[in-house]
């Protein structure tokens, strides 16, 4: 039988591995551009965190985890998001004490046991922040607009913003209560599964995926339940968002699938990916870091699904334009030739210039078509009439000229016109 890489699981390729490192290297430098540094989570943690974190109703944790008992019997899981995590690792390295707010960014897999299918993998990749210790209205839309500059800087043209607020303590209660009500008195048009989440966390309805969330769109509006903090600090965020040209579309239903959000929550659709449309989402977390044992400290942030951005550039037919991963190839001609090649090889890399060569003494035509099939700008020949003459056949694969350089200078020339 032939290996495969486990389903829904994918290899980046060296071919594509240079738009992930772009894409990874624009968020890098946005992220900093507003005073985030990187943290670094282990791939797996305590299954408790995300219980606890994410919430036991939630498809996350009911449905998707990569949970198993290590050799001492200890539950640990495969993270299915960033979140948690940082939050447990803020806490665990006292990282709040003496900081104001601090703001983390990290750049990694998750693990989520889903359905495969176009743009929705178990294995995927997000970038993300999180904030502590700011509550205030300014930071979420500066949060979001963080989020909308990375996309725009990547060439993001067919991109919708969705943005709700889902209360807090003082008003969410109510409104859950009332959707109960509503459900209960309906119950036999909801799905099996939503039947279950009515009695464990109604607010989780609005996760279903087959159609019940149709019939919430007859019962209670979160928004006409807001309690006037609540919607004076929505408010605030869409004032922000307009200051800054940032448009987004009001979208009542946006709870997201984590039972951490509190007040704000947001999502980035873009054009061309078919259902697994969102590319990024986030949302504020004020008590997450009290529910998991610290003192109540606010949050905020989001997660941007890096494969589905990277297949909606492709899909908005968005190129960057290929760097060959050398710049010189040196072929070899006899084996007197290998190691004055194998020397030279290692003077051009250690000033800077990306060199390989020719391991195998092939033909001089099977070595220039392995040159040409790098795109390397230049060729350097060593053979025996070069040994014999001290100098080195260079070739300009561009325009196909070729002159001699005295093995000494060719560092420095080669360097010059490589970079
Ligand atoms: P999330 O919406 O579950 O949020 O995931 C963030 C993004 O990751 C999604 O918008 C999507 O682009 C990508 N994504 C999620 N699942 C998959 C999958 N199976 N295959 C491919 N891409 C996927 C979170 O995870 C939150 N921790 C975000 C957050 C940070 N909220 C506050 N801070």
């Amino acid at each position: 039988m032939q290996l495969q890489a486990p389903k829904g699981t994918r290899d980046i390729l060296p071919s594509q591995t240079q738009t992930w490192q772009w894409v990874e290297s624009v968020a890098r430098s946005v992220f900093s551009t507003y005073g985030y540094q990187e943290i670094r989570t282990p791939i797996f943690e305590n299954t408790d965190l995300f219980v606890r974190g994410v919430g036991d109703t939630t498809d996350i944790v009911e449905k998707e985890m990569y949970t198993f008992n290590d050799k001492a019997n200890r539950s640990v899981t495969l993270r299915p998001e960033g979140t948690a995590p940082v939050v447990r690792a803020v806490i665990q390295n006292r990282l709040l004490e003496g900081a104001s707010v601090l703001k983390l960014y990290y750049n990694g897999r998750m693990y989520r046991y889903e359905r495969p299918q176009a743009g929705r993998y178990r294995e995927h990749w997000q970038v993300g922040v999180e904030v502590f210790g700011a509550a205030e209205a300014a930071v979420d839309a500066e949060v979001i607009a963080l989020a909308h500059k990375f996309y725009s800087r990547l060439g993001f043209k067919d991109l919708t913003l969705h943005l709700n607020t889902i209360g807090d303590r003082a008003c969410r209660p109510k409104f859950v209560s009332d959707l109960k009500a509503f459900t209960k008195a309906r119950l036999n048009q909801f799905c099996q599964e939503c039947q279950g989440r009515y009695e464990r966390n109604p607010l989780r309805l609005f996760d279903c995926k087959i159609g019940c969330r149709e019939i919430l769109s007859e019962g209670p509006k979160l928004l006409e339940y807001l309690c006037d903090s609540c919607r004076e600090h929505f408010d605030a965020v869409k004032r922000y968002l307009k200051l800054l040209g940032i448009e987004f579309t009001e979208n009542p239903n946006l709870v997201r699938g984590m039972d951490y959000y509190s007040r704000t929550t947001f999502e980035f659709t873009a054009g061309g990916l078919g259902a697994q449309d969102a590319i990024g989402g986030g949302g504020r977390y004020d008590y997450l870091v009290e529910e998991l044992g610290n003192k109540p400290t606010p949050g905020i942030g989001f997660g941007l699904g890096v494969d589905r951005i990277i297949l909606a550039l492709e899909a908005q037919k968005f190129e960057i334009s290929p760097q060959p991963p050398i710049d010189v190839y040196i072929a070899v001609l006899g084996d007197e030739a290998m190691p004055i090649a194998f020397q030279l090889a290692e003077k051009f890399r250690d000033s800077q210039i990306r060199t390989d060569l020719e391991y195998n003494g092939r033909s001089l035509k099977a070595q220039m078509k392995t040159a040409h099939k790098f795109g390397v700008k230049y060729v350097v020949i060593i053979g025996e009439d070069e040994i014999k003459n001290g100098a080195a056949t260079v070739r300009d694969m561009e325009s196909g000229n070729q002159r001699a350089v005295e093995f000494d200078g060719l560092g420095k020339a080669l360097k010059i016109s490589s970079q």
